[in-house]
């Protein structure tokens, strides 16, 4: 069988011109694996290129960074002890030696190189990991980028310790929610905002202090009460960590313990009009950027899963038909956890 089923994205910033149809099965290149996918994941990266709102966007694409599946084929530089295991990918390509920054070559998979929304994906086999057997193909899809782009911001960036006060905002996102079970397993107390109380509740079912919402006009004060009145005897926020950004940034500089630290991800509210520096400088705090993760935060993130068992939060999953449904809940941020299909 030399063709296969995917979700192509044909025509830039039409998102009527994602479809599913037959294209031709990819080949491994010497050091490559194809994995059979069983299940995919979204992220917002996703929706931002079928927005045009991504940069070196290129059409027709395969898209999709997530996911988990069996090894169907290996090139001919690959041991054939990874024929037929049971494997999760990482959607970080070409890294490079040093931990504190990714190389020149560094692209995440799903553009340029065609994704995990098909029935089968071409991988350097260096990105294929074994699937931690508790998960489900669906839960392992979930698992990824978001597991990955938070481990790194909580962690590697953010320092995080147990017993330390930690804010995740907009807890209903794929990022954020896997970086409350990370958070919660390591020990730290967790602080949520989101647009949806429901959402809020979820969160706290899942071993949040309290959550706050970022609709209100006053909710950093909100929240402050929230930490004087918690039993935890630390009352300031160590770490912030957000992909919203927009000139809400003000409000977690406002917000965060002198000394403290803010790591971002994203900038789903856009690029802020205005920057406190001055408290920034006078607070002493760090403003910390940060982009997916090194081979090694991507070990040390499923280490962590694997010790602590941690299942990630689905939306879904979705039969692969239901792409556009799945797609227009991300722009709706309907979802809570990540969105998940199956691939038939
Ligand atoms: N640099 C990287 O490596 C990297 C990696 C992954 C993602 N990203 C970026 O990070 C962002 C999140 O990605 P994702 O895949 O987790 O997206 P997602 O699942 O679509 O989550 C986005 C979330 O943003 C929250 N939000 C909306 N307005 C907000 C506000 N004013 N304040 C705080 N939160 C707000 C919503 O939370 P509620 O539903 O709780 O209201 C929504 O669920 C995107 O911009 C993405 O492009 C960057």
């Amino acid at each position: 069988m030399n063709t296969m089923q995917a979700i192509v994205f044909e025509e830039a910033k039409n998102f009527d011109a994602l479809r599913r149809k037959e294209v031709d099965k990819p080949q491994p290149k010497p050091t490559e694996v194809i994995v059979q996918i069983k299940a995919c994941a979204l992220n917002h990266r996703d929706v931002w290129i079928t927005q045009g709102l991504y940069p070196s966007i290129k059409v027709p694409i395969i898209l999709g960074s997530d996911g988990a599946g069996f090894v169907e084929q290996v090139g001919s530089d690959v041991g054939k002890q990874w024929l037929g295991k049971e494997v999760i990918i990482n959607p970080g390509l070409g890294w490079g030696d040093n931990p504190r920054v990714q190389s020149d070559d560094y692209r995440i998979l799903g553009l340029p190189d065609n994704g995990t929304q098909a029935q089968f994906v071409a991988v350097p086999a260096a990105n294929v990991l074994t699937k931690p057997a508790y998960l489900s193909f669906a839960e392992a899809a979930a698992t990824p980028l978001g597991g990955l782009t938070g481990y790194r911001a909580l962690f590697t960036q953010g320092q995080l310790q147990r017993g330390q006060n930690v804010l995740l905002t907009g807890i209903g996102g794929g990022v954020a929610s896997l970086m409350l079970q990370m958070a919660v397993a390591t020990g730290a107390n967790v602080y949520v905002t989101s647009g949806d109380a429901a959402k809020i509740d979820r969160a706290c079912h899942a071993g949040a202090q309290g959550g706050v919402n970022y609709k209100d006009k006053d909710w950093p004060q909100t929240l402050n009460k929230l930490l004087l009145n918690s039993k935890v005897a630390n009352k300031q926020i160590d770490l912030i960590v957000d992909s919203a950004c927009g000139d809400g940034i003000n409000d977690l500089i406002k917000i965060v313990k002198p000394g403290g630290r803010i790591v971002f991800f994203g900038m789903t509210k856009g690029i802020p009009s205005k920057l406190d520096v001055g408290k920034l400088f006078w607070k002493q705090i760090t403003l910390q950027g940060t982009t997916m993760g090194s081979n090694a935060d991507f070990a040390a993130m499923l280490e962590l899963f694997q010790k602590h068992k941690i299942k990630p939060t689905i939306d879904g999953p979705y039969p692969f038909n239901e792409y556009k449904l799945a797609y227009e809940r991300m722009m709706s941020s309907s979802q809570y956890g990540k969105i998940v299909l199956e691939v038939d």
